[in-house]
């Protein structure tokens, strides 16, 4: 049993440092956490998705105790009872809103941030993986969430997804019906994707969280040059008081100021959004109760998923989902599929530079035409975009195979 001071006061220092050890953790996080210092400020955007992720996780229980899964009531829990009679229930549902929909542009700046800079690359798979799961929960979670307040979008939206699941000629009706609990979206498919929202998706979130954290301990997090920084030597001479000739900082807290700084700008730009431009994350048509007898004339998903709906629907039934099946797979492989051993900016990487910027806009493109009816230029342009991204992918071992070895800056 370790040694107790009598005489502490309750809570002060002394008594907290017996019974949590603050200082040995305040030593770990200044002494053991390196972080390069020639990274800018799209390495802060992993803390801004944890933190967002804890914005969606306080406002969602505020929102669970007055949504009720009922068929016949959720729409009303929601756009009556949460916005109307609930003392701040509007605040909360605009925050888990806004921060439903910025949490995608995030996590794909994120992303690109990783392609761009190569952090994907030998050593690092494991994170990109890890990312990877994050990515594929996030949507499951943000889908089964677009269910629950039974508008017009969420009943339409859900009919089309689990329809996929028919897989084209095949037929599998049997496997759509087992997923629904019903012939159609009815109050069995209700309750299970509230399940999956509210418990199932969140935890498998956390763990993930925790498992890409963890991935980047031994490896450490990249940085702008991909220069490999030999993290103990570059300690010591910080430690040692050579602190410019030190290519690292202390996490604690050095590098906890940056990030806290960034993190401030975007809550700024966020709550901004929260109370002067929630509707942007909301669609008009969901504040229509669901009606199984009426179809919207055009039916997408929210702005995120566009991108791979889009590779969806210009082809006809069958190649259209193994299109789509491609799209949601493909950017695991990632790791493997770049075959240059260099780790650098992709301004420094000629050909996959060309790559790299092609992908992004063809994305952005994919996103618009997603959105669009698929009437005249609009399907032409989708049916183009949707091959590009598809040619990018398989000739992406050809285009890094093409690579010269990129020479060291300074
Ligand atoms: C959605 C929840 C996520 C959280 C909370 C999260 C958190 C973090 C944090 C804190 C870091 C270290 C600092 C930084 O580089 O920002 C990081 C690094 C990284 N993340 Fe994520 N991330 C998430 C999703 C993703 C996704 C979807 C991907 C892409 C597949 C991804 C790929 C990476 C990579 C490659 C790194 C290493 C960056 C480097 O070494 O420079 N992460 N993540």
């Amino acid at each position: 049993m370790a040694h107790f001071d009598p005489n502490a006061r309750p809570f002060s220092h002394k008594w907290m440092n017996e019974r949590l050890a603050v200082d040995t953790l305040q030593k770990v996080l200044s002494t053991e956490y390196w972080i390069p210092k020639n990274i800018n400020f799209l390495w802060a955007m992993g803390m801004i998705l944890a933190a967002t992720f804890g914005i969606l996780l306080i406002s969602g229980i505020f929102l669970l105790m007055y949504y009720i899964p009922d068929t016949k009531q959720a729409f009303d829990s929601v756009n009556y009872t949460v916005m109307s009679e609930v003392g701040y229930g509007w605040l909360w549902r605009h925050m888990h809103g806004v921060a439903a929909s910025v949490v995608f542009l995030i996590i794909y700046i994120h992303m690109f941030t990783g392609i761009y800079y190569g952090s994907y690359k030998k050593g690092r798979e494991m994170i990109w993986l890890s990312g990877m799961l994050l990515f594929v929960t996030f949507s499951a979670e943000a889908f089964s969430g677009y269910m629950l307040p039974w508008g017009q979008m969420s009943y339409w939206a859900g009919m089309v997804i689990t329809n996929l699941f028919s897989l084209g000629s095949l037929d599998f009706q049997g496997l759509v019906e087992w997923i629904r609990g019903d012939y159609v979206p009815g109050q069995a498919f209700l309750n299970r994707f509230f399940m999956l929202h509210v418990l199932l998706m969140p935890l498998i979130i956390m763990a993930l969280i925790v498992l890409h954290f963890g991935t980047l301990r031994i490896p450490h997090v990249n940085n702008q040059d991909g220069e490999e920084i030999d993290f103990d030597a570059e300690a010591q001479k910080w430690k040692a008081g050579l602190r410019k000739e030190s290519k690292v900082i202390p996490f604690n807290p050095v590098f906890l100021s940056k990030d806290v700084f960034v993190m401030s700008i975007y809550f700024i730009i966020y709550f901004y959004l929260v109370f002067y431009h929630f509707e942007f994350a909301m669609d008009p048509v969901n504040f229509d109760p669901a009606n199984p007898l009426k179809t919207p004339p055009h039916i997408y998903p929210e702005w995120y998923f566009l991108w791979s709906y889009e590779i969806l629907r210009p082809f006809p039934k069958d190649p259209g989902l193994v299109a789509f099946g491609f799209a949601q797979v493909i950017f695991f492989l990632l790791p493997f599929l770049d075959r240059s051993p260099n780790v650098a900016p992709a301004s420094r990487r000629k050909p996959f530079r060309c790559w790299f910027w092609i992908l992004l806009v063809d994305m952005i493109v994919l996103t618009i035409m997603g959105k669009v009816p698929p009437v005249g230029v609009y399907t032409t342009i989708g049916t183009v975009a949707a091959w590009v991204f598809i040619l990018l992918w398989v000739t992406l071992p050809i285009v890094t195979k093409l690579e010269k070895p990129v020479r060291r800056s300074k």
